[in-house]
């Protein structure tokens, strides 16, 4: 077994419904309920994609090599699998991840917001998805930052995902995150329906012993369209 068939049991992934289609084609007939996914919604690149890469390019965002330190925050691990439509997982593609310190700031020369960097963030990661699609990142849980002088953006991570087909550009949200209604990009995703949102939220698991004490779990399925 590997790291990331560890992270979650199989009672568990019985009990989430992971990989068992709950989330199916909004007014399709019962026959596409039944064999397609909501694909994964399109959500703002936003403007701190890295300019410059970190020279530790990897899905350990916690630290960076040759450094004994530890990122700030609480350590999340965030796990799930690349699927296409009809839920076949797509192995081989490429995941980015980009996101702010627990501070709420990215490491990005355009991000004014005056709070402090952290300098054992890696902040970008990278990864490949396994020959089951599945992909997992360790990280720490971003947090929310100022983007005027009473709006703030909701914790969020950025995905950049390179299927074998699509790519996708999508942010992944917490769920039960009382600034998730105020944030502006999740709101006009819920107007859309709530299964829009629903789609882009993480959920968070029980933890597993192959986790950190006080860590968190989270799974997050992505849905390309033909993979
Ligand atoms: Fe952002």
């Amino acid at each position: 077994m590997n790291a990331q068939e560890n992270l979650f049991s199989r009672r568990q992934l019985l009990k989430s419904g992971i990989g068992f289609g709950s989330l199916v084609m909004a007014g399709g007939s019962v026959f596409a309920q039944q064999q397609e996914r909501m694909t994964t919604p399109e959500v703002d690149l936003g403007p701190f994609y890295p300019m410059v890469k970190p020279l530790d390019q990897d899905a350990d965002l916690t630290k960076l090599k040759g450094s004994k330190g530890i990122a700030a925050g609480t350590i999340i691990h965030v796990a799930g699998r690349l699927l296409d439509a009809k839920g076949k997982p797509i192995s081989g593609a490429k995941i980015e991840i980009w996101q702010a310190n627990t501070h709420g700031r990215y490491a990005h020369k355009g991000d004014t917001n005056d709070a402090p960097l952290d300098p054992n963030f890696q902040g970008y990661g990278v990864i490949k998805t396994d020959s089951q699609g599945r992909y997992h990142f360790k990280t720490i849980k971003p947090g929310a930052y100022p983007t005027g002088p009473s709006s703030q953006r909701t914790p969020h991570i950025h995905f950049d995902i390179a299927g074998i087909h699509d790519r996708l550009v999508s942010q992944m949200f917490f769920p039960n995150e009382p600034l998730n209604e105020k944030d502006g990009i999740f709101m006009n995703l819920h107007k859309y329906s709530a299964k829009v949102t629903d789609a882009v939220t993480a959920k968070l698991m029980p933890s597993t012993k192959e986790i950190e004490k006080d860590a968190l779990l989270f799974n997050w399925d992505i849905v390309l369209s033909n993979g």
